[in-house]
Formats: C-alpha cells, structure tokens, sequence
C-alpha cells in the first residue's frame, strides 16, 4: 500500500528559499516536514491544495522583531502570518521580556515600554522561565530568542546613566549564560538609547562574554545610525571580533539629511570587514524609523508623526508639529507632555533604503512595534511590499532573491537548521503567495492592514492563515541556534 500523506499541494511554483530560479512541482507534507518534491502524480493525501501555479515559498523569518510579548498576549500572530511570516526573531534593540529577576520600575524603563507599558508582562526572573511559557502556551510562529543588554542593565543596576560596575558586570554575564543555556541565540543590544549609551564598549564584551563558548550572536541596534555611523560600526567590528561570535547590524539605515546617500559608503566598509569576520544585516523597506519619542530624533526628522503616548493618548497618530502648536509651547514642552510615547520618523533616502536593500548580504527584518496605538506600517506590510513594492513594481531584485533575503539567507545566519528552504526532510513552514497581486496594504496613515495576495500560510505542518483569516492554530516553537 501506497502512504497517504497529510498535505498534497499541486501545480505550485517553487521558489526553495536558497535563490535558485523557481520551478514547477507539487510538494507532499506528512506531520510537521515536507515529505517529497516532485511530479508527485498518483500520490494520495488528505488533504490536497491545488496552488494553481501560485509561488510556494518556504515560510518569511522575521529577522528582527519585538514580538516578545505579542507572542503571549495575542498568540495568533496576526500582523505576521498575514504577511507569510512563519518564524520571528525576538528581543532586538538590547530589549527582552526576560530575565526580569527584581520589580521593573514604574514607569517602565524606555525603551522596554515598547514591549509593555503596564510592566505586567516582565514577570520572569530567569529566561529560562520566558522560554517555558512561550513553549507552554505557544504562539502560531516559531521563534528565536534575545536576550536584551538593556534589560540586563534594568535588571542589575541602580543607574543606567553610568558604565557597569564590576559587579554589575558579572550579575549580568551570569544572567546571560543562564539564557544561552536555556536556548537563548544570542545578546542584543541597544547602545543608541539613553539607557544604555553609557556602556562602554568593554562593558558590553564583558557582559556578552558567554557568546563565545556558545558561539550565540551578537546583535546590536549600534551606538548611532547618523553622523557617527563610522565609529558604530567599527565598534560592532570590533565586539565580534572580540567575542570571535558573528554580529548581526539590525536595521541598517542612515538617518538624517546629511547623511542622505552615505550608505555606499557604510556597505562598503560592511562588505570589506566581512572579508574578515562573519556580519550579517537586516533592513526595513520604509523611509521612516519607529520607536520612543526622542528630541534628537525628532530634530533629524523631515517629519514625525507620534505613535503613542501615555500621557496624551488622543494624539497617537497625529503630526507632532501640529501637537506641538496645539499644546502651545516648545518642542521640549510637549516631548515632556506627550512622554512615555513613541513616533515614527521620516528620516531616511529613499535611495538608501534601496541600495541597503538590494546590498546581497541583507536580510529582512520588520522591526514592526506590536503594541504601538497607531504603528508604523512595517509590522502589517514589511515582507509584502519587498515581494510586490521593491522586487515586482520597481524590480530592485528578482523574486527569487527577494524570497532568500527573508528564508534561507536568515535561516543560515541565525543557525536555524532545516528551516529557511524547501528541501525533502526540512519543516513544513511554507508561505503560498500570488506573485502578481502580493502587495503591502500597511500604509502610514491606516498602518493596521493585511497584505494582499498571501494564499496561505503554514507552520510546521499546520495552516495559520488561510482565506484571510487567521485559523486559530497555535504550532510555534522555540527555535536554537545550531552554530
Ligand atoms: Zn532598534
Ligand atoms: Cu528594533
């Protein structure tokens, strides 16, 4: 007797996440791995999904997100797996949910209050406990983790406008080995925030020393993405170096209008270091930033627009200068009234984002903020608009790069084995899309949309998104980094 699989998927366009050119095939899913690839005729399955020539892709990884606690409280993931998203990368920018072993302080410490402004959420005392709960009650994507330096630092010291003391130092080495050990890939970072820009660069080697046994990441929202971008990204250099681990520059960009059109000159530095040890890099297709209300942000900005805001929350998306006339006084009084807050910053070259997009080594990340009162359209849209916007419209790349940049290319950086590509024996994470219509929706002024043109998506072998709708099933796991 022949084997009847769970999935049969025919007539799909493969395009297998490693940049091969597509082609056409029906694929065969039995538990939570793809079974067979093939002309698969005669084949019997439960189940059987006729693609219609739709482009079968293995499921996006999200390579920079701060789902830490959206994939606790709204486990169904909604604003990624309507965009084909099947794996997330989480606790970016020095910011984890976890460790949290003392009470956070209230108001919560910026810019953790981008994951949960009531500081409810920070409850585990160890990251082991985070991982437990996401395990215990899992979310409809996988995951992989960070842990957060700046949540180090809320979590040990007293100040955080000054350098770790020794001590300090070594309360965070130990809480950082407890999370690789528990199945953490990496350390992040956050040197460009009040909060942590007094580290040094020794403090965060220091801290980060447990990566090299591990051999985690070190991920790093760099010390400044503007006039000293140089100097950040020789210092990220040089902590890779160091630690001998591979660095991850997240959302590479260059801010400010003097800076406009220096990222040939940031991704040629990047390219030229890479000769001597391993970078990795991630971009948001957007001109804009998101992220808490910062004067010098708002100063570089040809505009912003506030996201949200505690104090003030009836002028969560609207224009800050026209808050700032409204409210009558300086731009310092109503940054002061509108805190804690978040905005969103027109502060990029077009030009930029693309060179920095179609820069062969760069990966895509959202760095969609979950909590956000109005969002920057770059949790709803980000994976859509490369497909549709930048690969199809103004054909910046071919699909088929552009479904590497956001499968197998992560997958390799990240160390996440028998992810990232269709291949015989790998996990059933599979994105069916309609290269013709697959477009963002997401936009700046109604940021909460689904992507047009995402058929289906599947995790481990189970739908989560299908007929636009999400389908309740919640098949996520933590994912580790396999070196
Ligand atoms: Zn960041
Ligand atoms: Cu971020």
């Amino acid at each position: 007797m022949s084997q009847i699989y769970d999935f049969l998927i025919r007539n799909a366009t493969i395009i297998d996440g490693s940049g091969a050119a597509r082609y056409a095939g029906d694929v065969a899913i039995q538990g939570d791995r793809i079974a067979r690839i093939g002309a698969l005729d005669g084949v019997q399955a439960r189940q059987t999904l006729d693609a219609g020539g739709r482009v079968l892709a293995p499921g996006f990884i999200d390579a920079h997100t701060h789902d830490d606690r959206v994939m606790l409280s709204h486990g169904d993931m909604a604003p990624k797996v309507s965009q084909g998203v099947t794996t997330v990368v989480g606790g970016n920018c020095g910011i984890s949910l976890a460790p949290m072993p003392r009470r956070i302080p209230d108001p919560v410490t910026p810019p953790l209050d981008l994951l949960d402004g009531t500081g409810r959420w920070f409850r585990f005392h160890r990251f082991g406990d985070y991982l437990t709960a996401l395990r215990d009650t899992p979310p409809a994507t996988n995951c992989a983790m960070l842990v957060g330096h700046t949540s180090l630092r809320v979590a040990t010291m007293d100040r955080l406008d000054w350098p770790a003391t020794a001590r300090e130092v070594g309360a965070m080495r130990s809480l950082v080995e407890e999370a690789l050990d528990a199945g953490a890939i990496g350390v992040s970072t956050g040197l460009a925030y009040a909060n942590a820009f007094a580290a040094t660069t020794e403090e965060v080697i220091d801290v980060c020393a447990p990566l090299t046994q591990y051999q985690g990441l070190y991920c790093t929202h760099m010390r400044n993405e503007g006039d000293e971008i140089d100097a950040a990204l020789e210092e990220t250099f040089r902590i890779g170096r160091a630690l001998q681990v591979p660095v991850v520059i997240s959302h590479h960009k260059v801010m400010g209008k003097r800076n406009h059109g220096r990222s040939g000159h940031t991704l040629g530095l990047i390219r030229a270091q890479m000769a001597d040890q391993p970078i990795c890099l991630d971009c948001y297709p957007y001109t804009a930033a998101s992220t808490v209300l910062i004067p010098e942000m708002v100063e570089a900005a040809r505009r912003t627009t506030i996201a949200w805001s505690k104090s003030l929350p009836q002028y969560a998306g609207r224009d800050f200068a026209e808050v700032v006339q409204e409210l009558g006084g300086s731009t310092q009084d109503a940054v002061e009234r509108l805190l804690p807050a978040g905005a969103i910053y027109h502060s990029m070259d077009e030009d930029d984002v693309k060179a920095i997009l179609a820069f062969e080594p760069t990966m895509i990340g959202s760095d969609g903020l979950p909590h956000d009162e109005k969002p920057h359209p770059r949790l709803w849209g980000t994976f859509a608009r490369v497909l549709g916007h930048y690969s199809r419209d103004l054909g910046l790349f071919p699909l088929e790069v552009a479904v590497h940049k956001m499968t197998g290319l992560s997958a390799a950086n990240f160390g996440l084995p028998d992810r990232g590509l269709i291949r015989e024996g790998g996990f059933a994470d599979l994105t069916l899309f309609d290269a013709d219509t697959v477009a963002d929706k997401a936009s700046f002024e109604a940021s909460v949309q689904p992507s047009a043109g995402i058929e289906w998506v599947m995790v481990n072998g189970q739908m989560v998104w299908q007929e636009g709708r999400a389908s309740g099933a919640r098949p996520g796991r933590v994912l580790t980094r396999q070196a």
